[in-house]
């Protein structure tokens, strides 16, 4: 089966198109197309990301990303045909909201063939509902045109599978996944332990009561005069730390020796799988309060702090739900599961503490926002014949995993 996905719930603007072929119980993906923007350079301007933006860039980028995935998967095939009136009025009716793209859209189904994909996989949410809405009707317009299926994927799900992917001669495989697995997503929008006791399906065990952890490393890094996205920012200071003077990274303790900044663990003594992360903001908002411009030195030691003190409630809530759920399987997905130090400090404890369980990172390029990872979820919906109405089908910022 040959899937074109699509992704736009946020600041990236993906489109994969990839080949999958087996069944549930071991599947293998081939990528034949994949083209990426990331719109961060539009954004940093902001120092965040603008729905208003972030669905303009959508709707600019989204027709070169399918010529160039398609081209790659040399899928592209010219054709001058003429367009039906109908579907011609149709696909203007569904992009009349993105300036633009009608008018290359309709263009471009006039000059080529429909191409040879199976199904048309779309990211419904969750997500920036406006930059969501851009993907949806963009896909739906290309279902319409080529007379391809639709189906809606959860983002989610798209980072807890590309978590379970092996990689072997640029073949990507999921097979042999030992249930119940648990997962950590952690990005921009969430944070949350989920249960796949069943092959997709899921439970929520635990999240975060106030901001996601990819939010708090975002706004700390504001508030210390970083770029946007923060993320990275705060880990390259406190990995130059780390490598230099105060050695691997430290879990334990209310604060970890060698940090000259202490910084709360929020709810770590709560016996919930529940984070909160908006006290760890505040205290180092308090702490940038009362004092003049933070030196290089200080900034480093700051970043590692607030690491330190992430790492550690990551670490403590997840193994808190291993043991309730008698999880066999690990996944750390979404934006900030790319973090060094996280990645260290859940490799260490899983060898150390729980060697019985199976942990599961997803490759760098598979970590943040991509569309090989809906084309993913989009196979295993496509399986299950789990078609969307292209009728009824809409965005929703808060779809949950179910
Ligand atoms: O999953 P993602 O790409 O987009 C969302 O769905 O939110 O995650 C983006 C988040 C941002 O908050 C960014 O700062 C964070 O992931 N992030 C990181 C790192 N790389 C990206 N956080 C910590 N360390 C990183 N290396
Ligand atoms: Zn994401």
């Amino acid at each position: 089966m040959k899937i074109l996905a699509i992704e736009t719930s946020c600041d990236e603007t993906a489109i994969a198109i990839v080949e999958a072929t087996g069944d549930e119980k071991r599947a293998q993906f081939s990528v034949l197309g994949n083209a990426l923007l990331s719109q961060i350079e539009v954004h940093k301007e902001y120092g965040g990301v603008f729905p208003a933006v972030a669905k303009r860039e959508h709707a600019k980028n989204l027709m070169p990303l399918l010529r160039a995935a398609l081209e790659e998967a040399e899928l592209l095939k010219e054709d001058t045909q003429s367009v039906p009136q109908e579907t011609h009025d149709a696909v203007a009716k569904l992009l009349e909201r993105e300036p633009g793209l009608d008018e290359a859209f309709l263009e471009f189904i006039s000059e080529n063939e429909p191409a040879d994909v199976d199904a048309i996989a779309v990211t419904a949410g969750p997500g920036l509902e406006p930059a969501l809405w851009v993907g949806i009707n963009f896909a739906k317009a290309l279902a319409l045109a080529w007379d391809k299926p639709l189906v809606a994927v959860n983002h989610m799900e798209g980072h807890v599978l590309s978590a379970l992917v092996t990689e072997k001669d640029g073949v990507l495989t999921i097979t042999d996944v030992r249930l119940p697995a648990l997962a950590l997503l952690i990005s921009g929008g969430h944070t949350e332990l989920v249960l796949m006791k069943e092959w997709l399906t899921y439970a929520l065990v635990g999240q975060t009561r106030d901001d996601a952890v990819g939010e708090a490393y975002d706004k700390v890094a504001r508030m210390m005069g970083l770029p946007y996205p923060g993320g990275p920012e705060i880990s390259k200071l406190a990995e130059s730390l780390r490598s230099v003077e105060v050695g691997p990274s430290q879990v334990g303790g209310s604060s970890a020796s060698g940090e000259v900044f202490n910084l709360p663990r929020p709810m770590l003594h709560d016996d919930t799988c529940d984070f909160s992360f908006s006290g760890l903001k505040t205290a180092v908002l308090y702490l940038l309060k009362n004092r003049s411009e933070l030196t290089d030195d200080e900034k480093a030691q700051l970043a590692y702090a607030f690491e330190n003190a992430v790492a550690e409630v990551l670490w403590k809530k997840t193994a808190r739900a291993l043991e309730q759920t008698e999880a066999k399987t690990l996944v750390i997905g979404g934006g900030v599961s790319a973090n060094t130090n996280i990645r260290r400090v859940f490799t260490e404890k899983i060898a150390e503490e729980r060697p019985d369980v199976s942990l599961r990172i997803p490759s760098a390029a598979l970590t943040t926002d991509n569309a090989i990872m809906i084309a993913l979820a989009g196979f295993y919906r496509a399986l299950r014949k789990e078609i969307a109405n292209p009728e009824t089908l809409t965005a929703n910022g808060n779809r949950s995993l179910k």
